[in-house]
């Protein structure tokens, strides 16, 4: 037997499956289980018959370019597009700044392995988007949580974690954050605080990573396109490197986002890239482009907005009969996520067989703290794929498992709040 172990680097032995991608595995395992755990879009939003039409006449065989190779920048017109797309949330950009990635989740990639050296400090809100957990620790750099309020990332804890680390003569490298509709807290930064951010940021002399992936999916109930700007929009120093992506807007599955960072870092990321994948696939770049030409995407967005709005409305409601009072989360104005804190004696993680026993499934909080503590009592729900009769189904399903969640602990004499157990970031 071969001890592949041994055979390991030292960053590949400290890789580990992200706890979403864990629950995949454990969905596998079971019929009919309504699943609140990975943020998919709602596949019936898909605007499948444009995309027919689209890819019919992409692949006629009258243009091999289609299928072929291309520049790693990626497809010139798109970046045109996307150039059109970030001035519509402004931001002047130029080709020399765009770089498009497979996936931000690429972009996070190749952020991580240009910038971080192992041990090199990455500042992150708590909690914060499992996919950037990986991607920095994949390369060994060291997270270090800060608070959130309820207007995002708490400015004063912030400087204090800096100093702190500072003091300790520790390389602070990025601020990692997503400031709309947050993963997995769904909250947005007020825009003031934005500001203060980015001098922040100035005078400490460290670059932010911002990641704006669900920036269109705001709820016109309660949010505008002024509440969403991004922090990019405002960087005249060239401290901002801002990733956003079509996968939740058209279709993850394509694979099709952008980083847009200065020059010189740009130039990096598209050398990194070179040596990840070479290029986005080029079908995919052809047909995303094809979408927005076509007025797609355009038409798409205010679709989506109500359609997940309405999804969150089902979700909240349906949860309030199950649960009343015993849960509160903040009230997404935007994006996917309902993160929802559960009775105090509640640990999310250890109950999740009896929720699969129930036949519903969620993300326990504490996969999104880098700290190693926080979220025990959290749950971070999904409301975006599911069919709003299975989000009802399934917020019926995870009132009987709190319940009997909260019966057995009785029963055991547990009622106090649960202790934090530390987990590995
Ligand atoms: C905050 C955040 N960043 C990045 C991603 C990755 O998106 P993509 O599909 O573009 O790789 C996600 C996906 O859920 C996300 O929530």
């Amino acid at each position: 037997m071969i001890d592949y172990e041994g055979f390991l680097s030292r960053a590949g032995a400290r890789m580990q499956e992200s706890a979403i991608r864990r629950m995949g595995t454990v969905l596998a395992q079971k019929q009919d289980i309504i699943s609140f755990a990975p943020g998919y879009p709602a596949p019936e939003t898909f605007p499948w018959y444009e995309f027919q039409e689209i890819a019919r006449e992409l692949l006629t065989g009258t243009d091999g370019s289609v299928l072929q190779y291309g520049p790693t920048r990626g497809f010139r017109p798109l970046l045109e597009t996307i150039e059109i797309i970030m001035a519509s949330r402004g931001i002047a950009t130029s080709h020399e700044r765009l770089l498009i990635t497979t996936g931000s989740q690429q972009g996070l990639d190749l952020v991580a392995r240009v910038l971080l050296d192992p041990g090199d400090v990455v500042l992150v809100e708590l909690p914060t988007y499992t996919g950037a957990i990986t991607a920095f620790r994949n390369v060994q750099a060291e997270m270090v949580g800060v608070q959130q309020e309820s207007d995002g990332i708490d400015l004063t804890h912030l400087d204090e974690v800096w100093t702190r680390l500072a003091r300790d003569n520790r390389r602070i490298r990025l601020l990692y954050v997503v400031p709309n509709f947050q993963n997995p807290t769904g909250l947005l930064i007020g825009l003031e605080k934005r500001r203060l951010l980015l001098d922040w940021a100035s005078r400490r002399n460290l670059l932010i990573l911002e990641d704006d992936p669900y920036r269109e999916l705001f709820f016109e109930d309660s949010a505008t396109e002024a509440d969403v700007r991004p922090i990019r929009a405002d960087d005249r120093e060239g401290r901002v490197i801002y990733l956003s992506s079509f996968s939740k807007t058209l279709a993850p599955g394509y694979r099709v986002a952008w980083i847009d960072a200065p020059g010189p870092l740009a130039a990096k990321f598209e050398m990194a890239k070179q040596a990840e994948d070479l290029l986005t696939g080029s079908l995919d770049q052809r047909i995303v482009y094809e979408a927005c030409r076509r007025g797609v995407l355009q038409r798409q967005l205010p679709l989506l907005r109500r359609h997940y709005r309405y999804k969150r409305d089902v979700m909240i409601e349906a949860l309030r009969r199950g649960l009343g009072d015993d849960v509160s989360w903040p009230e997404p104005r935007g994006g996917f996520f309902l993160w929802v804190t559960l009775p105090p004696a509640i640990d999310a993680d250890r109950m999740i067989p009896r929720a699969v026993g129930h036949g519903v499934i969620y993300v326990a909080g504490e996969a999104f703290f880098v700290n190693g503590t926080g979220g025990t009592n959290i749950v971070r729900l999904s409301f975006s794929a599911p069919s709003p009769d299975r989000i009802r189904a399934g917020a019926t399903r995870l009132a009987l498992t709190v319940r009997g969640e909260l019966d057995a602990l009785r029963a055991r004499g547990k009622t106090a709040a649960a202790p934090a157990r530390p987990v590995q970031s």
